[in-house]
């Protein structure tokens, strides 16, 4: 697919300036956690002018971003006014609730740039609009699916009996939802009636369609991180990323890896499909595609445009971090995807539920050889509330995680 040359509408970042005067390139993090927070210290290093947005005050990127609002990002006008007042010349979706119609305006009306387009920001927010591209437009492989909108249509819809039904196991997904919240396994008909519930209570907004997906028994799964970034031709060319191989619980990353060891067989076709989507997704930025592999069979799952949370780990293992490439790529500067050393991260969870939590065994956790730490310095706790993260590198990656979990243990979240 031929690629756009940066600033295709009418904002070419062509140099960058001073923050907080007239020459300022500014930039608007939508969404300002801990992948945020990153980024927006990437941006920050390169003399950005950062403002970062979010539901709730002192969320983590707030606390380095030059200014902060708090808008609820679900609501478009708001949206719109806030990006009219503070004219930044690209719009950065951190997460997927925001109102992409809106975004969608935004990049028409001229007002910004949407990172990487306002179009992928709509099609990744739902999981029946990236599936229906990657599996019906793109002809990529991924697990058999079909959606449904009430209970008794998810009944028949996974009911073998009539032929081309999904079967058991599968997997039951709100179509609007991330980090697993929704979801359920079902392994026989006695759970179609939980899992419909749990779908009802974890979607993102007030609706009823879920997606079902047959289950994929995978030998392990990747995120490629991809970047289409400006290269030496003065286009926009795909970079990837070592693998990031993970460990999810629940829906949720626990552990993470990189470099995944592949076969090379797996690798070609995963890039291939990972450049498949990203060059229809289009725009600069990383990409986090979400990949199952058995043998040498590779499955599309889903993408995130936009830094993933299984890519922590480069924070340690990469010559620049996944939120560094991001920041580069936005910005038409050039990347760099290469590996340092084996590295791997290991979540640090709330534990608890409580405001203002306390973190004892810091020091012991960074005695850890090759170790390094990410508190996120979020306002609220909850017992599975992601508020930290332990990195590291070893001279392979069982070192690393070994390293990583060690270090990540060591760190206990105590009420002040
Ligand atoms: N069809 C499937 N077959 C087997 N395992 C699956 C399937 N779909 C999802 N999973 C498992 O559940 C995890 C979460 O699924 P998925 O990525 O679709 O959810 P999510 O809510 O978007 O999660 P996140 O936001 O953390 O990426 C996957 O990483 C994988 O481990
Ligand atoms: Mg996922």
């Amino acid at each position: 697919m031929p690629t756009a040359p940066i600033g295709p509408r009418n904002n070419p970042i062509n140099r960058l300036g001073t923050p907080l005067s007239p020459s300022a390139t500014r930039v608007m993090l939508l969404g300002a956690g801990e992948l945020g927070k990153e980024v927006i210290i990437a941006l920050q290093r390169l003399g950005i002018e950062t403002i970062a947005v979010d539901r709730y005050a002192d969320a983590p990127g707030m606390q380095v971003a030059h200014r902060s609002h708090v808008v609820a990002m679900t609501d478009g006008p708001a949206l719109r006014a806030l990006i009219e007042k503070e004219a930044p010349q690209l719009v950065v979706p951190e997460i997927e609730a925001i109102a992409t119609d809106m975004l969608l305006e935004i990049e028409r009306d001229g007002l910004a740039e949407v990172i990487p387009t306002a179009r992928a920001t709509r099609l990744t927010m739902n999981r029946e609009g990236i599936r229906r591209l990657a599996a019906e437009e793109l002809g990529l492989p991924t697990s058999p699916y079909a959606f449904a909108d009430s209970l008794a249509a998810l009944q028949a819809t996974i009911d073998d009996g009539q032929g081309g039904g999904i079967g058991y196991p599968c997997l039951v997904k709100p179509t609007m939802s991330s980090s697993g919240k929704g979801q359920s396994l079902l392994r026989g008909p006695d759970d179609v009636v939980p899992a419909w519930d749990c779908a009802m209570q974890g979607g993102r907004v007030s609706q009823s369609r879920v997606i079902v997906e047959g289950f994929i028994d995978f030998d392990y799964e990747i995120t490629l991180l991809t970047v289409r970034a400006v290269g030496a031709s003065g286009d926009v060319e795909t970079y990837f990323c070592e693998p990031v191989g993970h460990l999810q619980i629940n829906g949720d990353y626990v552990e993470s890896w990189q470099p995944q060891a592949m076969s090379e067989a797996a690798l070609e076709k995963s890039r291939a499909i990972a450049r498949a989507v990203t060059e229809n997704l289009g725009g600069r930025g990383l990409f986090g595609v979400e990949l199952f592999i058995k043998g040498d069979q590779v499955w599309f799952s889903e993408v995130s445009p936009r830094p993933h949370d299984t890519g922590l780990v480069t924070l340690a293992s990469q010559r620049f971090s996944e939120f560094e490439l991001h920041a580069r790529a936005i910005l038409g500067l050039p990347v760099d995807v290469s590996l340092r050393a084996p590295g791997a991260s290991a979540v640090i969870y709330g534990g608890v539920d409580a405001r203002a939590l306390a973190f004892a065994g810091v020091a012991e956790a960074l005695s850890v050889p090759g170790s390094d730490l990410r508190l996120f310095g979020k306002p609220e706790s909850f017992k599975k509330r992601r508020m930290g993260v332990a990195v590291a590198t070893g001279v392979d990656t069982e070192e690393a995680r070994g390293r990583a979990r060690l270090a990540a243990s060591r760190v206990r979240p105590v009420l002040a």
